[in-house]
């Protein structure tokens, strides 16, 4: 058991220098839109019952609107590792949320990384334009 809750506690001090790091000159600065972020507490992706939504925010940020003034916010998959990610949504949820922590937290974002590498090949496939997302060229040399 102690163990376990000191695990708990440097999982939460890891969380919480990434968010202080990565997260809080954004999300605390009181900035406007576009690179100003929302307060998280109000975050529903940080107290929803599925993290899918946070683990995909996280990793793959919040691309501008062409041609609007949209908020942009960066992804984070090049610079997190799945470990970081994961001790950083712990302290997201445990922060910003009264709600309890989320189980097979580690599968998620495992999945949403999967998710959004095969997102990039795609969209980085050789070929003019988007020609090799066909699904009629696919396996096609
Ligand atoms: C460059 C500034 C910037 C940085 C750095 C940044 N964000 Fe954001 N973030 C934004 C903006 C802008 C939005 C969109 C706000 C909106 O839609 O009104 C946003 C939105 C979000 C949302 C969605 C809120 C919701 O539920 O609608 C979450 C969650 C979030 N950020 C978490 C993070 C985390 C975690 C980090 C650090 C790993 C981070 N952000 C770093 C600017 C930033």
């Amino acid at each position: 058991m102690l163990a376990r809750s000191e695990k708990a506690a440097q999982t939460n001090a890891a969380g919480a220098s990434i968010y202080a790091a990565a997260c809080a000159s954004c999300h605390e600065s009181g900035r406007p839109l576009s690179f100003g972020g929302v307060n998280l507490g109000l975050s529903t992706a940080i107290s929803s019952p599925d993290p899918r939504n946070l683990a995909n925010i996280v990793l793959s940020g919040i691309r501008s609107v062409e041609g609007e003034r949209s908020p942009i916010m960066p992804g984070y998959a090049a610079s997190m590792n799945d470990e970081q990610v994961l001790a950083l949504l712990n302290y997201l949820r445990a922060r910003f949320s009264d709600q309890p922590a989320w189980t097979d937290l580690d599968k998620t974002i495992a999945d949403a990384r999967r998710r959004q590498s095969a997102v990039l090949q795609a969209s980085s496939g050789p070929g003019p334009g988007k020609a090799s997302i066909d699904p009629a060229q696919r396996g096609k040399p």
